[in-house]
């Protein structure tokens, strides 16, 4: 078996973008760009695998994880052929092929460049790169071909000739070079072009003018291929990613009812039989079960759903589990590390923050609960605050079974109430209540008959603003 070994070039800072973020970190359907050429280049099980960054190298590093992922630092950025040089010293025992692919073309898959590597093989050539042609090629290197179609060199789109720039075939970036060819290749590099830069690209002449067999293999993905360098890139191909993957879920035996207007990210799952509303966003680590019903107007982030829930209209999600045949909304808004045990509800204008709600608990109408948690079959009235911040510090509230609140209550945390209390409406409780106990406040009503029309009368007519 043949060696294999993968560099990505993230170095560069990505001018076009206009951006403090590096290009590579830029994310497409909520993952970043170099992540997603890390992980199709991954699935190859490459013996050594390495990323040459270089600006803003902590937070790129970040990104990619440790595991098995060798870094490489390119200090100036001088260039493509700088940039896999600077990954040398990481191959100085390694005698195999190196595929190479850039950060910044986040659609490519495992299948395109797994049939590269073995196209690369079979034709046992020192040098492959990967080719598509293009109808506006733009700025995309040219591969130069002779009249029987032996690839002559690459010549990048500033450089070019007229007739050079008219050839549609182009250099996608992705190459499978012999190591030792490579390296050798590299330290013979000028930077004797429109940019001034160490050309990766040039190592396709020198193969030829040393005679060694040097194949250019056109592949019709072009999709693939495409290289983001500005914002509008990013976003056309987003729009073509999340084409794609409403596509998929709906395969999957996922009911959108208006697909265009439902943004998933690359990490979602969805569960057969769902229903989504107009509207709805379904964003980072988000898993949603089976048979559940979104209204629309949904926003879902990092959450996990069980099956056969309702989310009504309009509800905002973050960090929260739901358990089965919860329902929340219309109007909610649950917060961090909200958990809903099965069958809970949440209903309009709540917002629930690291709280937990016991199975068959309910807070339909206008309540904030706060590091609160709920026991079973409980029943939070209209209107319920839990204080649970007194200036200083968060305080938790701690709700038994069974527990009717009252409408209008306000719970001052830290505060216990055990199971099987009643808790009269418009209470403002303070302290601890026993299991089984009634709590109300005495502040009685009072009631004065007539003083309407009396105060009327004393007052005169009524000012018109
Ligand atoms: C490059 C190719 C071009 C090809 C295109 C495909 C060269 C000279 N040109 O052009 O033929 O059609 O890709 O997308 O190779 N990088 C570094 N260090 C550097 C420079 C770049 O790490 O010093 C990295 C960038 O972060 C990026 C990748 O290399 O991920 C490609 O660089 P970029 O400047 O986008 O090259 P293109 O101009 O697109
Ligand atoms: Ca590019």
């Amino acid at each position: 078996m043949k060696q294999l070994g993968v560099i990505i070039l993230a170095a560069g800072l990505g001018k076009r973008m206009r951006s403090a973020k590096p290009k590579v970190l830029h994310t497409l359907a909520g993952k970043p760009l170099l992540s997603r050429v890390l992980a199709a280049t991954q699935r190859l099980h490459p013996d050594r695998l390495v990323v040459v960054v270089g600006h803003q190298a902590e937070e790129v590093q970040q990104v990619c994880g440790g595991d098995g992922i060798t870094f490489a630092l390119q200090r100036e950025q001088r260039g493509t052929g700088d940039a896999v040089r600077s990954a040398q010293s990481a191959f100085s025992d390694f005698q195999g092929d190196i595929l190479i692919a850039c950060g910044d073309t986040p659609m490519l898959t495992t299948a395109t460049l797994a049939q590269f590597v073995q196209e690369h093989h079979a034709h046992e050539a020192t040098l492959s790169v990967l080719t598509v042609e293009l109808p506006a090629p733009g700025n995309y290197g040219r591969v130069i071909r002779t009249a029987n179609g032996q690839i002559v060199k690459i010549v990048e789109a500033r450089d070019a000739s007229p007739e050079e720039r008219a050839v549609r075939e182009i250099n996608s970036g992705i190459y499978c070079v012999k190591s030792a060819f490579l390296f050798s290749a590299l330290e013979r590099l000028q930077p004797i072009n429109a940019q001034g830069e160490y050309y990766l690209t040039d190592i396709v002449a020198q193969a030829v003018a040393a005679g060694l067999p040097a194949q250019a293999v056109l592949t019709a993905n072009a999709y693939e291929v495409e290289g983001i360098n500005a914002r509008e890139e990013l976003a056309v191909m987003e729009k073509t990613r999340q084409a794609q993957l409403r596509s998929h879920w709906m395969s999957m035996g996922v009911t959108l009812e208006d697909p265009d207007t439902v943004y998933i990210g690359e990490e979602v799952t969805i569960g057969q039989d769902t229903i989504i509303g107009p509207n709805t966003q379904l964003k980072g680590k988000t898993t949603i079960g089976a048979r559940c019903r979104i209204d629309g107007s949904a926003y879902v982030e990092d959450c996990t759903i069980g099956d056969d829930v309702q989310l009504y209209f309009s509800v905002v999600l973050r960090e929260s589990e739901l358990g089965n045949r919860t329902s929340v909304g219309p109007f909610a808004h649950l917060r961090g590390g909200t958990v809903l045990a099965p069958r809970a509800e949440i209903g309009n204008f709540v917002e629930v923050k690291k709280s937990i709600i016991g199975e068959h608990s309910k807070a339909k109408h206008l309540a904030y609960l706060g590091d609160t948690e709920v026991g079973q079959d409980s029943n939070i009235g209209a209107g319920t605050i839990t204080c649970n911040y007194d200036g200083f510090k968060k305080q938790k509230t701690k709700i038994g079974d069974r527990v009717q609140v009252g409408s209008d209550t306000t719970l001052v945390a830290p505060i216990t109430i055990a199971d099987d209390v009643y808790i009269a409406t418009a209470t403002t409780v303070r302290k601890d209540v026993p299991a089984g106990a009634l709590v109300f406040n005495t502040r009685e009503e009072q009631i004065r008959e007539g003083w309407t029309a009396a105060k009327r009368a004393k007052e005169g007519p009524k000012q018109k603003s």
